[in-house]
């Protein structure tokens, strides 16, 4: 009986770990493009690690059933289960969130800076850094990067599901949206 019992835990154990070995070899595919831990490197490529968990799961399901538009992430997520979702999202969560902070010049920082007061920062924070729970968080994230997601959300041309956030998106004029977006890439923690 003890046998039996000892067996099955153990057996549990080593299906835990399994799964947590596959999760991190999955996981290690995303570092070509989002960076080790999920930290980017690149300009037009966000970083993932640290990002809210039911964020993550949420959007990468929404490309799978195409929900939302994507270039390349669509064609990634068609060929995962939904498990594997959830745990790809889970093991990103867990990563700290790291900052980059990027310059830019001091006009386009004053702008962006009124411009996320008035119609960021009740989402978002004043910084980017206390977002609600259903939203990102965007100090240091790549500016370039939230540029580009900011055009799609003021264009009627891609899906973009969020209603409150396509809203916000659309009362901006696309200079003061490129600004808001520099003012997060610029934050720290
Ligand atoms: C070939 C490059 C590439 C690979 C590999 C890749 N991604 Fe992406 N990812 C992108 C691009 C580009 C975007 C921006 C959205 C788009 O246009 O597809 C993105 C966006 C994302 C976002 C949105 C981040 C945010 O701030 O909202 C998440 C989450 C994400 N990817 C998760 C993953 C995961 C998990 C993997 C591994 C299974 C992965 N990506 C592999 C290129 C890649
Ligand atoms: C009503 C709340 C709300 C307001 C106001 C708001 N946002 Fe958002 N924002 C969100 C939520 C929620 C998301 C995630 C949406 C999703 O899950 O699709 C988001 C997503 C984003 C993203 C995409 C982040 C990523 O990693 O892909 C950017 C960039 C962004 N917001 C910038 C802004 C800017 C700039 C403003 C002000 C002009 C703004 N937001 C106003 C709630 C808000």
């Amino acid at each position: 009986m003890r046998n039996t019992l000892l067996a099955l835990i153990l057996a549990g154990r080593a299906g835990t770990a399994a799964a947590r070995g596959n999760i991190e070899v999955l996981a290690r595919t995303c570092n070509s493009c989002h960076g080790v831990g999920g930290v980017s490197a690149g300009a037009t490529m966000p970083s993932i690690g640290g990002l809210p968990r039911d964020y993550l799961s949420n959007i990468m399901k929404q490309w799978k059933y195409d929900e939302r538009s994507a270039i390349t992430m669509n064609r990634i997520v068609k060929g995962l289960s939904n498990d594997e979702i959830d745990a790809l999202a889970a093991y990103f969560a867990q990563q700290p969130w790291v900052p980059v902070p990027q310059k830019a010049n001091p006009e386009t920082l004053a702008r962006g800076k009124t411009e996320v007061d008035n119609n960021c920062a009740d989402c978002h924070g004043a910084s980017g850094g206390d977002p609600d729970v259903d939203a990102p968080p965007l100090n240091g994230q790549w500016a370039r990067y939230m540029e580009l997601e900011l055009q799609k959300y003021q264009s009627k041309e891609f899906k973009m599901p969020h209603r409150k956030m396509r809203k916000a998106a659309q009362q901006a004029k696309p200079a003061d949206a490129s600004a808001a977006a520099r003012h997060f890439g610029a934050q720290g923690r």
